[in-house]
């Protein structure tokens, strides 16, 4: 089928690149002209495991194009929108500037039979509003909502085999088609019995933003319960593999630790809290503002951890950060609890030096102030305390025994619960972890 994607940032490059592997014909589309260099080049403007390779062979099969041209997605069939949706300048809710040009500028290329899928994640309210829009400009084009649960650094997986679909379709005939050509899309994960939601608009939209507070709502409970454990003496990690035993509960975003960040679960409580307030509706998910709140302490508690195991003044001490994007398999370093972390103790005189796999590159350009080292060695070298604030296999495999010949004081803040606290102390070292005795 051909296929285009408008916005070829994070979902839209992977999702046309997916799609293309499946075997449509796929333009992607972005007004950022270097992003669409790079893509034609080959070369993903971010760090996706999976993604060259596939981006490689959608194109040499001369199935995937990219253009800055919208009127390049005259002739395609189904027009996935892809852009952004990030929080709003001022206040917790989506900006969905980009999600409007982008149907502005798509109507004129529209024809009779044509589907239009949103794919950003919107506010409740979003797609019915686009559906008149569409409607409107008498293409006889119309839309669909079909909300995407891919993970970074499980990008292409979950796009190819994703664990659900949802298709949020118009009532009646117009549902009916719109249902059958995303089922024509999708055939190979309709193939393997992926469970499928045909749904309304509404429901389609709200299924996107429940699971993300729900997800960001496990992540602060168990955070909260960390807070608890310090209190008490209790061992969090225990705590989550005895609670986690519970299928009803399970263990998996049990993991206590510097909390949650990234360009989705953050801004989407967020705006998924603003949106509840417009419809009079701001009391039932007031609790995602603890959610939040309990969230960014996890930051503080991380910095104040640091300052406490000091045997010198912040301002005087080298402090080794391992870990800059917002959790491993990605170099994502959009509201990451790590780069926080860095930054506040810099910002309290710390001479910080930070590492990270793949992060390093998008945190100079936000916060050149910062030094970093692409090697874990010089990293630690004569650091005053280390801490490990993204849980990436590179620093989970450190040797504490070669690791504390290298630094002044042997002391380390396990943001992310992930060493073998046992191992660290036998080897000489001051172990800290986030509710964990
Ligand atoms: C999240 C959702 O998991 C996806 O289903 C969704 O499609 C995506 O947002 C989106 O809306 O686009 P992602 O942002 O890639 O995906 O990251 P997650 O794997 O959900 O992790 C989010 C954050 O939670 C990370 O900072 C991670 O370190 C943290 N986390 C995760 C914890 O602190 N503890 C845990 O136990 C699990």
């Amino acid at each position: 089928m051909k296929i285009s994607v408008i916005g070829c940032g994070y979902l839209g490059a992977v999702h046309a690149s997916a799609m293309a592997e499946l075997g449509h014909e796929v333009v992607g589309i972005d007004i950022d002209a270097h992003k669409i260099e790079q893509l034609a080049a080959g070369k993903p403007p971010f760090y996706e495991p999976g993604l060259p390779e596939i981006l490689t062979s959608a194109m040499a099969s001369g199935r995937l194009r990219f253009s800055t041209e919208i009127a390049d997605a005259a002739g395609a069939r189904v027009h996935f929108i892809g852009v952004g949706t990030p929080q709003k300048a001022g206040s917790h809710a989506a900006d969905l500037t980009h999600v409007d040009a982008a149907i502005k500028s798509l109507l004129p290329h529209l024809a009779e039979g044509d589907l239009v899928v949103g794919k950003s994640t919107v506010p409740v309210g979003t797609a019915a509003r686009l559906a008149a829009v569409i409607e409107a400009a008498g293409s006889g084009a119309t839309l669909a909502w079909n909300p995407e649960f891919l993970r970074e650094g499980f990008a292409v997986k979950d796009t190819i085999s994703p664990d659900r679909l949802v298709y949020g379709v118009a009532p009646g005939e117009a549902g009916e088609q719109a249902t059958a050509l995303l089922n024509e899309v999708y055939a190979s994960a309709m193939a393997a019995q992926t469970p499928l939601i045909v749904t309304d608009y509404a429901t389609a939209e709200l299924v996107k933003v429940s699971a993300n507070a729900f997800l960001a709502t496990k992540i602060s409970f168990i955070n909260a319960m960390s807070e608890i454990a310090d209190a008490s003496g209790a061992n969090i990690s225990e705590l989550a593999d005895a609670i986690g035993f519970d299928n009803r509960i399970g263990r998996r975003f049990l993991n206590a630790g510097v909390g949650f960040g990234g360009g989705c679960l953050p801004k989407d409580i967020r705006a998924f809290t603003a949106r509840a307030e417009e419809l009079g509706r701001g009391d039932s998910v007031a609790f995602l503002k603890e959610v939040d709140a309990i969230n960014l302490r996890q930051r503080q508690r991380v910095v104040a951890m640091t300052l406490q195991a000091l045997d010198k003044p912040v301002y005087t001490a080298k402090v080794a950060v391992l870990g800059l994007s917002f959790k491993p398999h990605s170099d994502d370093v959009r509201d990451s609890p790590a780069l926080d972390v860095a930054v506040q103790l810099r910002g309290l005189g710390a001479d910080v030096v930070a590492t990270d796999p793949q992060g390093i590159e998008n945190s100079r350009l936000r916060h050149p102030q910062l030094t970093y080292s692409t090697s874990i060695e010089d990293t630690l070298r004569n650091a005053d305390a280390v801490v490990l604030v993204t849980e990436w296999a590179e620093f989970k495999q450190i040797d504490p025994v070669w690791a504390a010949t290298l630094v002044r004081v042997p002391i380390i803040i396990d943001g992310r619960n992930t060493l073998d606290a046992a191992a660290w102390r036998a080897a000489g070292w001051t172990y800290l972890g986030l509710g964990r005795p």
